[in-house]
C-alpha cells in the first residue's frame, strides 16, 4: 500500500509538473494543451499555488480532492484526455512488474447503457461519457495472486489521472463478486480465462462533492499497535 501510495504521489506529480511548465503562470494546474479542464463543466480543484511549490502541492491537491462523482454533463470527453487517463494507469506499480492490466474503453451508448442491468451499483453509466474496464490478464501472471493489487493500483490511478484533468469518475467494483465478473465478462466479449476487475465511469463533473475530510489521526500508531501516533518532528 505504501508502494501504491508512492507511486500514486509520483504520478500527481508528474501531471502537475507539467502545467506547472506552462507558460501560463495563472493557469489552474494540470491541464492539457488545450486547457481542457478550464472549459464550463470541468472542475480543477483550485488555482495553481505559485512558484516552485506549485507542483507538489497542486499533486497532494489532486490526491485529497478526489472523490467519486456520478453525476455528469452530458459533453464528450476527448480521447486525448482518455490516453492521458489510460497512460497513468499504466504507470502504477505490479508484483515484479508484472503489469496484469488490460482495459476496455467502452464509448458505446447502448453497451453504458445495459451493464447496470448486471451491475446494481452501476446506474450512473447511463449519464457517463465513457467507462474503462480494467480486465486481469491472469494468464500473464508471473506472480500468481497479485493482480487484484495491481489492477486496484491501475485503478486509483485512472481516478487520479481523471480528477487531475477536470473530470468526473467512480471506480465501480466488478471482481471479486462472481456474478458480476461473468455477467460484465459476457457484456464485452471478455475471454472467459481473463478477469474483469473493476469498471470506472467518466464524465465532465456535474457535482462537487468537496474534500472526504477522513483523516482519523486515531487510526495511526508509532512504531507498535496501540501507540499513538502524533507528529512532533
Ligand atoms: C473496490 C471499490 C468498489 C466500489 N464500487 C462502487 C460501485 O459499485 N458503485 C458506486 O457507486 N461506487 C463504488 N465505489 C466507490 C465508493 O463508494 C467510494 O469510493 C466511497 O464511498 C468513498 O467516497 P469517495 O470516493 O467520494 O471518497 C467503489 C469503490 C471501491 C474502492
Amino acid at each position: 500500500m505504501i508502494l501504491q501510495g508512492l507511486t500514486v504521489g509520483f504520478l500527481v506529480v508528474g501531471l502537475a509538473a507539467a502545467c506547472c511548465e506552462s507558460k501560463d503562470a495563472a493557469a489552474p494546474y494540470c491541464l492539457d494543451e488545450k486547457g481542457a479542464a478550464a472549459q464550463p463543466g470541468a472542475a480543477p480543484a483550485a488555482a495553481a499555488p505559485a512558484g516552485k511549490d506549485c507542483a507538489r502541492e497542486a499533486a497532494l491537491d489532486v490526491l485529497l480532492t478526489r472523490r467519486s462523482i456520478r453525476k455528469y454533463e452530458q459533453k464528450p470527453v476527448p480521447d486525448a484526455m482518455v490516453q492521458k487517463i489510460l497512460e497513468a494507469a499504466m504507470e502504477a506499480p505490479s508484483a515484479g512488474n508484472q503489469q496484469p492490466w488490460r482495459f476496455i474503453v467502452i464509448r458505446d451508448r447502448a453497451l453504458l447503457n445495459d451493464i447496470p442491468s448486471v451491475h446494481p451499483y452501476a446506474g450512473m453509466l447511463k449519464e457517463a461519457d465513457l467507462a474503462i474496464l480494467v480486465v486481469a490478464d491472469v494468464t500473464a501472471e508471473k506472480y500468481p495472486g497479485y493482480f487484484p493489487q495491481d489492477c486496484s493500483a491501475a485503478t486509483e490511478n485512472i481516478l487520479l489521472a481523471a480528477h487531475a484533468q477536470g473530470l468526473g469518475s467512480v471506480w465501480l467494483g466488478v471482481f471479486p463478486d462472481e456474478e458480476r465478473v461473468r455477467a460484465v465478462g459476457q457484456k464485452l466479449g471478455v475471454p472467459a480465462n481473463l478477469m474483469p476487475f473493476s469498471l470506472v465511469a467518466i464524465g465532465w463533473p456535474a457535482e462537487d462533492k468537496g474534500r472526504g475530510g477522513r483523516f482519523d489521526a486515531k487510526r495511526i500508531y508509532l512504531d507498535k499497535w496501540e501507540a499513538p501516533w502524533k507528529p512532533t518532528l
